[in-house]
């Protein structure tokens, strides 16, 4: 068990993801490290970032989250080297919302990595930290999650699913010693919103990165970046549907 100044060992689930990169550098000084990717190889530069921003250890892991059944298996083999302290579960798909209107295995693409695989993996995870009586997870929902609009209610929808299972399972850890933190985002620049003209408010990946490992820090458990999002989010379910049809993406 790790005790105040030994080392935490972190996990990134995803950790090609932009936004995760950013975030595990920041906790790297002093911790244990699992970088788990569907692209392992991809990881060699994080993994010298990681270590020259001071982590004790680096090791990669290969982590599909498409295969659901096998998540467990994965937490297993990280854990035989030590239990899970922290667990960020960065991976995630904008996916092809034309795509996903006339085809339904994008849409099962879509809604199983944005909802049903993070959705499994939160739920191994806080059981094995229930049980040890500690532990901090996160999440990633999405302003688009807020209230789902036309031009991309694919996922929209996904994050929707996944935003009230978090807040569900925020509420049952309640008293367990394990912390479920949501990080909802609005527009990010980068990787994910390629070629897509930035919506208002929009941030860098650093930015969410900073209010996450913020979050981690101060044990606050629900994150909007910007932070003015919430209001947005407030008012959203405000707007009559005859408008917000024809909201922009
Ligand atoms: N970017 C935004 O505008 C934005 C806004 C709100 C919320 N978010 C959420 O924030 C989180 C991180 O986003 P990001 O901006 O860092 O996106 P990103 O740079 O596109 O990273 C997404 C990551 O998910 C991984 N991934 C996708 N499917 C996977 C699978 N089946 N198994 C394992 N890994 C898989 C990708 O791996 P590969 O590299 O192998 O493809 C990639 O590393 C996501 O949940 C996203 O929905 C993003």
């Amino acid at each position: 068990m790790s005790t105040p100044g030994s080392p935490r060992r972190i996990v990134l689930f995803g950790a090609t993801s932009e936004i995760g990169e950013q975030i595990i550098t920041r906790l790297a000084a002093g911790n244990d490290l699992v970088l788990a990717a569907r692209r392992p190889d991809a990881l060699t530069d994080l993994v010298t970032a990681c270590e020259e921003a001071g982590a004790t250890r680096v090791e990669t892991v290969y982590f599909d989250a498409s295969d659901c059944a096998g998540q467990a298996d994965v937490i297993d083999t990280i854990e035989e080297s030590g239990p899970i302290d922290t667990a960020i579960a960065a991976f995630g798909v904008l996916g092809d919302q034309d795509l996903a209107e006339r085809d339904g295995a994008e849409v099962e693409r879509i809604l199983h990595t944005d909802f049903t695989a993070q959705a499994v993996l939160l739920t191994d995870l806080s059981a094995r930290m229930t049980a040890r009586g500690r532990g901090d997870l996160v999440a990633f929902s999405s302003i688009a999650g807020a209230r789902v609009r036309r031009p991309n209610y694919v996922y929209g929808s996904a994050k929707a699913g996944l935003d009230g299972f978090c807040q569900g399972m925020q509420d049952a850890l309640r008293g367990t010693g394990v912390r479920l933190t949501v990080v909802r985002p609005g527009f990010v620049i980068g990787r994910m919103t390629e070629g897509m003209d930035p919506a208002p408010m929009s941030v860098t990946p650093d930015v969410v990165a900073e209010a996450t490992v913020q979050a981690l820090t101060s044990r606050r458990s629900d994150v909007w970046v910007p932070r003015r999002l919430a209001l947005l989010a407030r008012v959203m379910p405000l707007v009559p549907r005859v408008l917000w049809r024809r909201a922009p993406r």
